[in-house]
């Protein structure tokens, strides 16, 4: 890990571009960083991209494993519509890793129409952004457009603590031409917690003919797809072949 994200953790503090260290908020956590890294090492993508920039402390991660396998300028895109007081971009430059940045300083749904539209390609993508579903839902659509067979998408907030990103992680879950990667810090199962889920399940299970009364709902809990942990990365595993008339219930 870069002795710069070590400092960083270790104080809680990061330096502004007038010198004055700052509360670290709203980050990802060192724990998850190494995770975004092992993925990174797992699918060696040659170009990222990341929606939500904040401080830009996974952008370190995912830069510093950008220097790492030798890839060139720009390799890594950034979408982040405010200015954060400059504190991500002075960061890089003082690790060193500004020109492995291509930022764009506006919201994703302004600016991954075009990336599409150029026909940029991707393999990894993290996504850490507003936690509305619609807003996240929008960014996976482009996301899929544009990344190539073997890449991954990165859902942070997921977990069941922001409904919306687990609604999107349930979405991306059901669609045949992605699979489950890894996830990193599983929801505890506390006692109270094991026995509600245990009798909320029989009791669905004893509602006659469900599937055929109530269709558009898929009434598997989060736990039970596997899907309760704070970032998950899936992986597209095909091209998407799905009929025009596709639909599930996720
Ligand atoms: C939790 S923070 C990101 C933290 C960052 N990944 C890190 O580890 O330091 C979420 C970020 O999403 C940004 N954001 C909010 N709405 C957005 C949008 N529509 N498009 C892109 N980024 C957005 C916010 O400004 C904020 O910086």
């Amino acid at each position: 890990m870069l002795t710069l994200l070590e400092n960083i953790f270790t104080s809680s503090l990061i330096e502004n571009p007038q010198g004055k260290m700052v509360s670290l908020h709203s980050h990802t956590s060192r724990g998850q960083g190494i995770f975004l890294q092992g993925i990174f090492d797992q699918v060696k993508p040659k170009k990222t991209l990341e929606i939500g920039m904040a401080f830009g402390i996974s952008s370190l991660f995912i830069l510093e494993k950008h220097r790492e396998y030798d890839h060139p300028n720009k390799s890594h895109i950034i979408i982040e519509p405010y200015p954060w007081k400059g504190i991500a971009e002075y960061n890089f430059a003082k690790a060193g890793l500004f020109e492995l940045t291509d930022i764009y300083y506006k919201k994703s749904y302004e600016i991954l129409p075009g990336l599409v539209a150029e026909n940029i390609r991707i393999q990894y993508a993290y996504v850490d952004t507003i936690k509305l579903f619609d807003n996240v839902m929008q960014d996976i659509f482009f996301i899929d457009k544009m990344l190539d067979v073997g890449g991954v998408i990165i859902l942070d907030d997921c977990g069941g603590s922001w409904p919306g990103i687990q609604k999107a992680a349930r979405f991306l879950n059901s669609l045949p031409h992605y699979e489950f990667l890894g996830g990193y810090r599983k929801s505890p199962l506390t006692l109270k917690r094991k026995i509600a889920l245990a009798v909320t399940t029989f009791a669905i299970n004893l509602v006659p003919f469900k599937n055929r009364f109530l269709p558009g709902f898929n009434l598997k809990t989060n736990r039970s797809l596997d899907l309760e942990y704070r970032c998950i990365a899936f992986k597209k595993k095909l091209e998407d072949t799905r009929s025009w008339d596709w639909d599930i219930s996720f």
